[in-house]
């Protein structure tokens, strides 16, 4: 290994720090993990996920829908399945509602109306294993975020599919760091590929954001943004910004519209100048907008 360093050195003009940090970059760009089966889904991954050494060698992936338990084995993952007790996320409920109609396609392949969305509060510091094995999953969807092991930092915001039986599976989440230098109220999120374009994403940006509003606070979400999560968040942005611009009578401020909705004033300019309803007058962000800009 040092010989291989020292050549990159060599070759490369860099320290050995660098050399070894880019030896590592290119160890994680490899995808390990190919395929996961996740309670009825077959899932093709997306990027590297740092799973411990005899799991991460796998190509296929066996994880508990409930526990996110993981297994290189077919029979091992069953015998488990069998016997889990708790097929639900180890926290406190906090919503629950009747799932929205699903997408045609899921009919086609015989996948079940789900009965209910429900969604937990897990504290990373009290459910220590079940968030380290979220983190390692979501890592297989997710190219930047580094979070693994360290969870006690963190909240995590669990949202499931619950079925018949009651038994609730997840479908995607969104981490929070307890207490965020930087005013993040979003650390990572993933809706797991199978769920995704039902508006999960968007139902989860939508809780993070009232969290914050009952905090009294503003928030933005974790840099850098993936271009699933630019597309998703620009989206609730331009959604609800322009619900406020319309419900809101008077003349109204960046400071207003930050009030309101809790998202910072820097993702409220860049929204409103993406759909030319701001300009800068006088040393001053002014919006600018007329009825017909907010139907
Ligand atoms: N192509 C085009 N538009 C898309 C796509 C896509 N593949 N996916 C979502 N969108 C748009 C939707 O059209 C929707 O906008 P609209 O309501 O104006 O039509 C908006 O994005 C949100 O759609 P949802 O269905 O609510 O989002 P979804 O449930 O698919 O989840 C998410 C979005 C969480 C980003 C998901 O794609 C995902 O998990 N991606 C992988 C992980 C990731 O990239 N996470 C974000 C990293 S950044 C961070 O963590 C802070």
């Amino acid at each position: 290994m040092k010989r291989r360093i020292d050549e990159i050195h060599h070759v490369q003009g860099q320290s050995y720090d660098e050399a070894l940090e880019k030896e590592h970059e290119a160890s994680t760009k490899v995808k390990n993990i190919k395929v996961i089966e996740i309670g009825r889904y077959e899932v093709d991954t997306w990027y590297f996920s740092p799973y411990p050494d005899v799991f991460a060698m796998q190509s296929r992936l066996y994880i508990c829908p409930y526990s996110l338990k993981y297994f290189k084995r077919r029979d091992s993952y069953v015998r488990h399945l069998a016997a889990v007790t708790r097929r639900g996320p180890p926290g406190l409920r906090i919503y629950a509602a009747p799932a929205p109609p699903q997408p045609e396609a899921n009919a086609k392949l015989g996948l079940p109306q789900p009965a209910r969305l429900t969604l937990y509060e897990v504290d990373g510091s009290t459910a220590k294993v079940y968030c380290q094995c979220l983190c390692l999953l979501a890592k297989l969807f997710l190219d930047h975020k580094t979070l693994y092991y360290d969870v006690d930092p963190f909240l995590f915001y669990v949202l499931c599919e619950e079925d018949a039986t009651g038994a609730e599976s997840l479908a995607g989440y969104f981490s929070k760091e307890k207490s965020s230098a930087e005013g993040n109220n979003i650390a990572c999120i993933l809706v797991l590929p199978q769920h995704q374009r039902k508006g999960y994403g968007k139902l989860l940006i939508d809780l993070a954001y009232h969290i914050t509003l009952r905090e009294g606070k503003v928030g933005s979400p974790e840099k850098p943004l993936s271009d699933l999560g630019q597309l998703s968040f620009r989206s609730y942005w331009t959604e609800v910004l322009l619900e406020a611009l319309r419900t809101q009578r008077g003349n109204l401020s960046i400071k207003d519209l930050a009030a309101s909705t809790a998202i910072r004033s820097d993702d409220i300019i860049s929204t409103l100048q993406s759909l030319n309803l701001i300009r800068f007058w006088k040393g001053q962000h002014v919006i600018s907008v007329s009825a017909k800009n907010c139907r």
